[in-house]
């Protein structure tokens, strides 16, 4: 597993390196080509967290498609706080349109029900969510994500995007919390 790194005060091991993310990452974009064709959707990016798995996932998708962003936030540390908190205006108009939710990872699944609910009474053609991560084992809500890279372990994980109080996200590849 190599050498673990340290991340404020915890130890991370290497997870999912970085060639395995991309070609995940290719294929689900290859999926989203065929479903949406012609659609013309609107790629909507939670930040902060997806930024990097977006960047990727729009790089391999080569249809036309729009490109938004809202800012969640929900975790502090290792944990859910159980409430989301919206701290970005929704800055494109959705009605009639077909939206993709990109997120790093449906943990609880509280994130993307909130903000699926929200889009609802926007009227939109469809919603569907990508997720480059899945822990079913931490999934409160009631539809899975449609698109998922990885079905992980209820372990916290960090890297391409992904957190730990801010540290991390930088990292290319995926690592997991170490058990000492
Ligand atoms: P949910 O609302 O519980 O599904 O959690 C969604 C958000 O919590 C994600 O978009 C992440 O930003 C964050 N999160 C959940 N699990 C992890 C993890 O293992 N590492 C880092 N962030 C996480
Ligand atoms: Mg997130």
């Amino acid at each position: 597993m190599g050498v673990p790194i340290q991340i404020h005060d915890k130890q991370f091991s290497l997870f999912i390196p970085s060639d395995f993310i991309l070609n995940e990452v290719e294929s689900l974009a290859n999926r989203l080509e065929l479903d949406y064709e012609e659609k013309n959707p609107i790629f909507l990016v939670v930040l902060n967290g997806a930024f990097m798995f977006a960047a990727d996932l729009l790089k391999f998708y080569n249809k036309n498609c729009d490109i938004s962003f809202i800012k969640l936030s929900s975790y502090k540390g290792f944990e859910s706080t159980g409430t989301v908190d919206q701290q970005m205006e929704l800055l494109i108009d959705v009605k009639d349109r077909h939206v993709i939710i990109v997120e790093d990872i449906v943990d609880t699944g509280l994130t993307i029900e909130s903000l699926t609910r929200n889009l609802k009474k926007l009227n939109p053609a469809s919603i569907e969510i990508c997720s480059l991560l899945f822990k079913p084992e931490a999934f409160k809500g009631t539809i899975p994500p449609k698109y998922q890279g990885f079905v992980i372990a209820n372990k916290f994980v960090l890297g391409y995007g992904l957190d730990y109080n801010e540290r991390g996200r930088n990292l290319k590849d995926l690592y997991q919390l170490k058990e000492n």
